[in-house]
């Protein structure tokens, strides 16, 4: 970083999440793009010039070696990003790699390793973890407001149809909806539950092979997570999290939730289906209507906490990383190494070379 604490980005990658971090990063604090890396320098540089004056867009090489650069973002498909994230590395240079840090746990600890050596900062931009209102629920949980955690129920689904040329179903660019979403949920759990002692898991596979879709069960000494990820249909993409006295609901999208809704008492009533009278309640009188208005207001004593943010939400991992950087720290409390490895080692039982 310069003197006055701002910190010059290199992006490697001109697709699809490159513009969304270019676009995100004029909310961070210190962050600005200086320069953007591309297999073909003329589309960096076009991609460079629509970000203003003094962007550069060159070749990878060119661009690790140009010492105004103090960061580089790794864009580019999964499969890539242990490529890129050596390089980088090589270079001297901090890294910020797209989630997933790497398309399985070995090259994430091949990055992990690399950065150890050099003395460098890298981090997996999961940027969920940054987000205001993921932040707020770790605040929440970690100060007991809900008790003991019991569980976490979280899934992520978006349509996608089977398109063997997309990154998301090209083996050869870490395709499969386990990386592209799946991380997510997984992630959440490790943020907000540690560290699982059994996984069980299924999954749908795509006509190639990758998975389509797929479920988790995390179980923990008293809580289990069940977790879901899927390109079949559009889920709730919301979370909740239970606790012995409490529930945490992230509303959706989780990963950067607009609201938090949260309630600290048990409910007083607890409405039974199977054992609801046939006959309206109000053939009764009032009185035996109770448990059921009691119910039907049950949502009205859950405070909303709004955790409102500015653009896409992906500037608050740049801040983050910047106070790492001025720090001169190597790896980040929030997201650590060690968890993007945790966690691609739970996803490496849905790749291809594991399919029974
Ligand atoms: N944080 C989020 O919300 C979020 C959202 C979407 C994706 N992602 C992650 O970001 C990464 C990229 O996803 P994306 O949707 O941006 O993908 P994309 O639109 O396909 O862009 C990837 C870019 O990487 C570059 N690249 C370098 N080597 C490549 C190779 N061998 N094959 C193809 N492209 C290559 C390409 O730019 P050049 O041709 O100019 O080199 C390409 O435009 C993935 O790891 C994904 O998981 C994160």
């Amino acid at each position: 970083m310069d003197p006055a604490g701002a910190v010059n980005w290199a992006v490697i990658g001109t697709g699809a999440i490159a513009h969304r971090f270019c676009s995100d990063i004029r909310y961070s604090r210190q962050g600005r793009i200086k320069a953007v890396a591309s297999r073909d320098p003329a589309r960096a540089r076009a991609f460079a010039a629509g970000l203003g004056v003094g962007v550069t867009g060159d070749a990878l090489d060119a661009v690790l070696a140009d010492p105004a650069v103090h960061a580089v973002y790794v864009a580019s498909p999964t499969a890539q990003h242990r490529d890129h994230a050596l390089a980088a590395i090589a270079a001297g240079k901090a890294v910020l790699v797209e989630k997933p840090l790497a398309a399985s746990a070995a090259e994430a600890e091949e990055i992990a390793e690399a950065a150890a050596c050099a003395g460098v900062l890298c981090m997996e931009a999961l940027w969920m973890r940054f987000t205001p209102g993921v932040r707020a629920a770790k605040r929440l949980v970690d100060a007991g407001r809900i008790g003991p955690l019991r569980g976490l129920d979280a899934h992520l689904s978006y349509p996608n149809a089977f398109d063997p040329r997309s990154r998301l179903f090209d083996p050869a660019q870490g395709g499969g909806a386990h990386l592209d979403l799946g991380v997510y949920p997984l992630s959440l759990a490790f943020h907000l539950l540690g560290t699982p002692g059994e996984v069980s898991h299924g999954v749908v596979r795509a006509p190639n092979g990758v998975p389509m879709a797929g479920g988790l069960v995390l179980t923990y000494r008293e809580a289990v997570a069940t977790l879901g990820f899927g390109f079949l249909a559009e889920g709730r993409n919301d979370a909740v999290v239970t606790g012995a006295s409490g529930r945490l609901g992230l509303q959706a999208p989780f990963l950067c939730p607009p609201s938090l809704s949260i309630r600290t008492a048990s409910p007083a009533v607890r409405p039974d289906a199977e054992s609801a009278p046939p006959l309206p309640a109000v053939r009764h009188g009032l009185r035996g209507a109770l448990p059921a208005l009691k119910a039907l207001t049950r949502p009205l004593r859950e405070r909303r906490v709004p955790t409102l943010y500015e653009g896409t939400g992906l500037q608050y991992q740049v801040d983050h990383f910047a106070e790492l950087l001025a720090a001169g720290e190597t790896d980040s409390p929030v997201m650590p190494m060690r968890q993007s490895i945790e966690v691609l080692r739970v996803l490496d039982r849905f790749a291809l070379s594991d399919r029974p």
